[in-house]
C-alpha cells in the first residue's frame, strides 16, 4: 500500500452548477478527470485527518469506479473514517441525514440527479458540507478556481474493496465503514410522521403507485413503505435501481413519469401516485388522474404541516426558489411566518435552515423539503401527503381544489427549450437583461408591467450576493414570466421559462393551466423571440 502523487495538469470546465460538477460520462471517463476534482475538493476543504466524510451515489453508470477513486484518495487525504452506502449507494436526501446524524465534516453524493444515466448518460460529483447540505457558492467557487491551478493528485493504490456487505475495514489509516443505505433514513422519517395511521390507512385497503423510476428511490420506497408501513407488495414500481435508469429519463413529471400517469388516470387508479428522480430528492405528488404542481403541494403541506408529529409546533417559515408559484406566499402570510425567495437551486435554502428561519423549502423542479436535513426530499414529501391523506381521508384533488378556493388558485408551468445552442440562449438572455429596465408600465395583452428586472440575491444570513439569477418580469396582478438558463444541463443550452397566473375566483379555478397560461405565454414568446432564436416551434418539455 503506496500513497502516490501523481502529476496532472488542470481541465478546463469544471466548474460546479446549480447542484454540483455534471458532464457526461464519457468527459469523466478521461484519465485524471474526476481525480482532478476530487483533489480540488480535498484541497479547498483542508486538514481532514481524523475527521469523518460520507460518500454514496445513486448508482447510476460510473458511480462504482468513481467510489473506488474517491476512498483511495480520501486513504491519501488522512480522512480518519469513511462512511459509504452499501454497495456505493446513497441518495442524495440519505447523504444528507447521514452526514447529520454522525457528525461528519462533510459528503461527496455521485449523482447527476434526473439526469439520464449510462455510459451516454450524464454523471456528477457534489460536495456537501457538515449541516448536510450543498457547499456554497463560495465554496463551490474555490474548488473551482483550485481545478484549475493543479500540478498534482494524491491517491492509495491499494485495491479490491468489498463494498457490498456491510462492515468496517481500513485503507492506509482510513477506516471504511460500510453502511445500510437505507436504515439511518428510515429511522429519521419514522420520527417525523405518524406511521401508526398510515400504517392503518393501507390496512383499510387505500392503493398506491410509487414509481421509483429504476433509481435510487425504489430500495428506500420499498422498505419504508412496503415495509414499514405495510402498503401490499407492488405498490412501488420501478423498484431496483439500474445502472442505465432502464434507458428512462429520472425526472418525476408528467413527461418523464408517463407510465405513472397513465396508471393513475385509469378507471382502476389507486388512490396516490407519487414518483421520485434519479437520485431521490425529487418528487412528483398524483391523485386520480389529477398531478399536483410542486408549487401547490410545497403551499398544501405548508398549510397543513402540523398534521405530522414532526411539525406539530408548527413551521418558523418558508423559502421557494424565485421561479416557484407564489402559492405558498399565500399560506405564509395567513399563518403569519415569513416567506424568502431565493434563486434556483437547493444550496440557498441552507443557511436560512441553519439559521432557524425557515421550516419548509421548496422549488417548482419537484423538489420540496425541510430542516429535518440539507438536501430537498422526494420520499418526505410523499410521506408527509400519505400523512395527510391519512388524517383528512380525502382524494388529494378535493384537498387540492380545497386549498385553491381558500387561498386562490396559482396556475403554473415551465417550458424547457433543451439543447438550444449556447451563444443563441446567451444572447436571447443578454437582450431580455438589456430590455428590462423600460419594461415596467408597459401594457402587455392585457398585462401591464409592474417590475422587471434581473434578479438578484443577498443571503439575509451572510450577506453574499447572487446576481443574474433570471430574468423576471412581474405584472400588476401578480402574474409572472421568468426565463432562465439552467445550471445544471450538459449539452448547449437548456432555457427555461416559467409562467405564472394568479386567479382568486374559484369560479376560475376550472381552466387547464396551458388555457390559462396562453396570453402569458405569447407575450414571452413576443418579448424573447424564442421561437426565432431557437429555431423551435415550441419547448422540448412543458411540465
Ligand atoms: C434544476 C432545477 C433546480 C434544481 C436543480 C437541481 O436546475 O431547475 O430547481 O435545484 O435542477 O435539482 P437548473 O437546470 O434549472 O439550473
Ligand atoms: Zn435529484
Amino acid at each position: 500500500m503506496t500513497i502516490h502523487t501523481v502529476p496532472t495538469t488542470p481541465f478546463a470546465g469544471q466548474k460546479p452548477g446549480t447542484s454540483g460538477l455534471r458532464k457526461k460520462v464519457t468527459e469523466f471517463q478521461q484519465p485524471g478527470y474526476l481525480h482532478n476534482f476530487v483533489q480540488a475538493i480535498f484541497d479547498t476543504i483542508g486538514d481532514c485527518s481524523g475527521q469523518t466524510l460520507v460518500l454514496g451515489g445513486d448508482g447510476r453508470y460510473f458511480n462504482r469506479q468513481a467510489i473506488d477513486v474517491i476512498l483511495r484518495m480520501a486513504a491519501a487525504h488522512g480522512v480518519g473514517r469513511m462512511l459509504v452506502g452499501r454497495s456505493g449507494i446513497l441518495s442524495t436526501p440519505a447523504l444528507s441525514c447521514v452526514v447529520r446524524k454522525h457528525g461528519a465534516m462533510g459528503g461527496i453524493v455521485l449523482s447527476a440527479s434526473h439526469n439520464p444515466g449510462g455510459p451516454d448518460g450524464d454523471f456528477g460529483i457534489k460536495y456537501n458540507t457538515s449541516n448536510g447540505g450543498p457547499a456554497p457558492e463560495r465554496i463551490t467557487d474555490a474548488i473551482y478556481a483550485q481545478s484549475q491551478v493543479l500540478s498534482h493528485y494524491r491517491i492509495s493504490d491499494i485495491n479490491c474493496l468489498n463494498l457490498d456487505q456491510d462492515g468496517t475495514f481500513v485503507i492506509e489509516e482510513m477506516t471504511v465503514q460500510v453502511i445500510d443505505p437505507v436504515a439511518d433514513y428510515a429511522e429519521l422519517m419514522a420520527g417525523l410522521f405518524d406511521f401508526r395511521a398510515i400504517r392503518a390507512l393501507f390496512a383499510g385497503g387505500f392503493r398506491m403507485c410509487f414509481d421509483g423510476m429504476s433509481a435510487v428511490g425504489g430500495p428506500y420506497a420499498t422498505t419504508i413503505i412496503e415495509g414499514m408501513l405495510g402498503a401490499p407488495a407492488g405498490t412501488v414500481i420501478n423498484g431496483v435501481p439500474l445502472e442505465d435508469f432502464g434507458g428512462h429519463h429520472p425526472d418525476p413529471n408528467p413527461v418523464n413519469a408517463a407510465e405513472l400517469i397513465a396508471r393513475m388516470a385509469a378507471p382502476d387508479a389507486p388512490d396516490f401516485g407519487a414518483a421520485s428522480d434519479g437520485d431521490g430528492d425529487r418528487n412528483m405528488i398524483v391523485g386520480r388522474a389529477f398531478a399536483v404542481t410542486p408549487s401547490d403541494s410545497l403551499a398544501v403541506i405548508a398549510t397543513n404541516a402540523t398534521v405530522a408529529p414532526g411539525y406539530r409546533a408548527g413551521i418558523k417559515g418558508i423559502a421557494r426558489s424565485m421561479p416557484t408559484s407564489t402559492a405558498p406566499d399565500r399560506v405564509a402570510r395567513e399563518l403569519g411566518v415569513p416567506c424568502y425567495e431565493t434563486p434556483t437551486g437547493w444550496k440557498y435554502f441552507g443557511n436560512l435552515m441553519d439559521a432557524g428561519l425557515v421550516t419548509l423549502c421548496g422549488e417548482e423542479s419537484y423538489g420540496t423539503g425541510s430542516d429535518h436535513i440539507r438536501e430537498k426530499d422526494g420520499l418526505w414529501a410523499v410521506l408527509f401527503w400519505l400523512n395527510l391523506l391519512a388524517v383528512q381521508k380525502k382524494p388529494v384533488e378535493t384537498i387540492v381544489r380545497e386549498h385553491w378556493a381558500r387561498f386562490g388558485r396559482n396556475y403554473y408551468s415551465r417550458h424547457d427549450y433543451e439543447a438550444v445552442d449556447a451563444i443563441a440562449a446567451q444572447e436571447l438572455m443578454a437582450r431580455l437583461r438589456a430590455m428590462a429596465p423600460s419594461l415596467a408600465g408597459q401594457v402587455l395583452n392585457q398585462y401591464t408591467v409592474a417590475l422587471a428586472d434581473d434578479y438578484h440575491y443577498t443571503d439575509p444570513v451572510d450577506g453574499s450576493v447572487s446576481t443574474q439569477q433570471g430574468i423576471r418580469i412581474i405584472m400588476t396582478d401578480g402574474s409572472r414570466i421568468v426565463f432562465r438558463l439552467s445550471g445544471t444541463g450538459t449539452e448547449g443550452a437548456t432555457i427555461r421559462l416559467y409562467l405564472e397566473r394568479y386567479e382568486a375566483d374559484p369560479a376560475m379555478h376550472g381552466m387547464d393551466a396551458a388555457s390559462a397560461l396562453a396570453p402569458l405565454a405569447d407575450i414571452a414568446d413576443a418579448l424573447a423571440e424564442l421561437k426565432i432564436r431557437t429555431g423551435r416551434s415550441g419547448p422540448t418539455v412543458t411540465t
